[in-house]
């Protein structure tokens, strides 16, 4: 494990860190010397990305969680500083899956838990994690939002309006905390290689064929450059960075599209 890592010295609780996005996060901020609370509503999956990094030669937990839970929200940034003895970064990655629906077929079950997850989720821990970061003496926050909090795509009413209240969470949070040198930012990431965007598609080919050309670099991303701009956000190379959404999106957004022709994930 490197001594001399960027995150040196920090400590940082991913959610979602089971998956494949807050996974290749966790690796990454701790190969860089951070210690690790990797919580996920999956406890199987937080643990083997927890045991990965202890095996490489770091330092992590892990804890299950449902980020909408208010109580398990708080018991997980206490696990943190009960572990490490302080908190300084956190990264809101877990988000529900939700079905694609028109509006008039999307149940309120369904879109309440988009919410409830997506960003209640961040709200809470945001809430819970702050006075320690604040006691810490600063840190960062980074939340995980998408390239449809930009641009919304028919079918995905509630994760996309999520992400986009999400992205707008980041900038409020950011001016409120910025006196306490806390610095509060949002990645907006296009289509990643991950189970979740794969879930659609028969076969990679398939996969990689639809979803390579919505990007004007004409191919999906991978997980570990997700990861490679939250590590850039949590650590100080990004110290005069606050407030911003991170696009990382291989130009999705901006790309020249056909009328009629939907993005999607
Ligand atoms: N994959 C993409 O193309 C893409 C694009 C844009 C944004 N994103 C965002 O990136 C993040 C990660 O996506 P991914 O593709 O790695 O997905 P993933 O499904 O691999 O990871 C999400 C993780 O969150 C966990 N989770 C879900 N609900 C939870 C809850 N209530 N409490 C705690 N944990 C919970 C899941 O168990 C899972 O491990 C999400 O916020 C997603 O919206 C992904």
């Amino acid at each position: 494990m490197i001594a001399t890592g960027k995150m040196q010295g920090k400590v940082a609780l991913v959610t979602g860190g089971g998956g494949a996005i807050g996974g290749a996060s966790a690796r990454l901020l701790a190969n860089e010397g951070a210690k690790l609370l990797v919580a996920d509503e999956r406890p199987e999956t937080a643990k083997s990305v927890a045991q990965e990094i202890i095996d490489a030669g770091g330092d992590a937990e892990h804890i299950a969680i449902d980020v909408a839970d208010p109580v398990q929200g708080k018991a997980a940034v206490a696990a943190a500083v009960s572990a490490f003895g302080e908190l300084h970064v956190l990264v809101n990655v877990a988000a529900a899956v939700t079905p694609d629906a028109p509006v008039d077929e999307l149940s309120l079950e369904e879109w309440n838990r988009a919410f409830a997850v997506n960003l209640t989720g961040p709200f809470l821990m945001s809430k819970f994690a702050v006075p320690e970061i604040r006691k810490a003496g600063g840190g960062a926050i980074v939340n995980m939002a998408s390239q449809l909090g930009t641009i919304g795509v028919p079918n995905r009413s509630a994760y996309c309006t999520t992400k986009a209240a999400l992205i707008h969470l980041t900038t409020i949070l950011a001016a409120e905390v910025a006196d306490d040198n806390i610095r509060v930012n949002s990645v907006s990431p296009g289509v990643i290689e991950t189970p979740r965007t794969r879930r659609r598609f028969d076969t990679a080919e398939e996969f990689h064929a639809s979803r390579g050309k919505l990007h004007m670099l004409g191919r999906v991303g991978q997980p570990e450059e997700i990861a490679n701009a939250v590590l850039f956000l949590a650590s100080k190379e990004s110290s005069f960075v606050t407030a911003t959404n991170l696009l990382v999106d291989g130009g999705y957004i901006y790309l020249k599209r056909q009328p009629g022709e939907n993005g999607n994930t």
